[in-house]
């Protein structure tokens, strides 16, 4: 049975509520996803998005604690067992079957769903939910990396497994991770920018175009610097960093500093120029097609909680509308799970955290 909040909209306008007092948390009208998702690139057809569906949605719960915290570590730093462990994962949820929503490729849908234009917001048809360019940047891939975790550590057995990340944020971490670059990994990508190889410096401000050579201190100092402003300068306020508000029925609003740069920029520097649409990762539709799509994740995630250390102004959004806000997702059962923005705010209270790294760009 699907009772969305649609059904609440319907009650509020019956009963005469000024439009004002109403809670406005943006949902997924997962009912009707639309295989013909409209944000499409235009030579991109016959592609559908839309996850399996399901007339079972449940409510997602934190547990009251957790017997142990998942650690996410950097992918430069990964050791040969977890690295056995991590592609033997992959390599089992690249053969489940097609139709299985936690299948490789129906993962990867989900980001184009979200983001390609598959689904309306829940009240609003006619508007399509987006989860990027605003505050839900945070919270959707916190969730979406959540579940794509737990069905890993279900397909090996290991309930402590736990993705890594790509800590492009420290000098050691400022090339493609080499374990995504073995050709003969479930974890390579073949559609990616092939001069970008680990031995190449990345630029948090890559604008598609490999400027003369620069030195790799030079380049490390502009990264380090970056990620001060991004971070720091650029990120006094929650709207600044997280990005604007974004209510049901809105149609725009405003990306936070870090999914601007260099989120953003670091899609590109991997995703593969002559590809007419940046692929892999370059792109909404297929960016999470690549493997190294959830290591990226996993530091702009490991960003956010490093954010809110920084100090007593940096916190989240106490609004109900960002707060009710929710996705829906399959679990490592194949249940379809709704959460809320509200049970996304903690990583520890998710049961994960991440391995400490020095943050060298604090000083930069
Ligand atoms: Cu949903 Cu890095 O984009």
């Amino acid at each position: 049975m699907l009772l969305g909040l649609g059904g609440l909209y319907g009650v509020a306008a019956t009963f005469g509520v000024a439009p004002s007092t109403l809670a406005n948390p943006t949902a997924p009208e997962v009912t009707q996803c639309r295989p013909d998702a409209d944000e499409l690139p235009g030579n991109v057809t016959g592609l559908n998005c839309c996850p399996p569906t399901s007339n079972n949605i449940v409510d997602f719960g934190l547990p009251r604690s957790h017997r142990f915290t998942r650690i996410r570590r950097p992918a430069h730093l990964v050791d040969k067992k977890y690295l056995e462990k991590y592609t033997k994962a992959i390599a089992l949820m690249k053969s489940l079957p097609f139709d299985d929503p936690r299948n490789f490729y129906q993962q990867a849908n989900v980001h184009c769903a979200y983001c390609n234009g598959a689904y309306s917001q829940v009240g609003f048809p006619e508007i399509d939910l987006q989860v990027h360019g605003s505050w839900l940047f945070f919270p959707f891939h916190r969730a979406y990396l959540y579940f794509y975790e737990r069905i890993l550590g279900k397909l090996i057995n290991d309930p402590k497994f736990a993705i890594p990340y790509w800590n492009w944020d420290h000098p050691d971490g400022m090339t493609l991770p080499a374990i995504y670059a073995d050709p003969t990994s479930p974890l390579y990508d073949p559609i990616r920018e092939p001069s970008h190889t680990p031995l190449v410096t990345l630029d948090l401000n890559y604008d598609g175009k490999d400027h003369d050579p620069v030195a790799r201190d030079e380049l490390i100092d502009r990264n380090l610097k970056l990620m001060y402003r991004q971070m720091i300068s650029n990120a006094k306020n929650p709207g600044l960093f997280m990005g604007k508000p974004y209510r049901a029925g809105d149609t725009k609003s405003t990306a936070g500093s870090l999914e601007n740069v260099p989120h953003g920029p670091l899609h590109n520097w991997v995703g593969k120029k002559e590809a007419t649409n940046w692929e892999n990762m370059g792109n909404f539709y297929s960016a999470a097609r690549d493997p190294i799509f959830y290591a990226h994740h996993a530091n702009v995630d490991r960003m956010w909680s490093v954010w809110k250390g920084l100090g007593p102004k940096n916190k989240d959004f106490n609004d109900r509308d960002f707060l009710d806000s929710s996705f829906i997702f399959y679990d490592e059962n194949a249940q379809a799970v709704r959460i809320k923005v509200r049970d996304c705010l903690d990583t520890k209270k998710l049961g994960y955290d991440y391995q400490h790294m020095d943050l060298p760009w604090l000083n930069a």
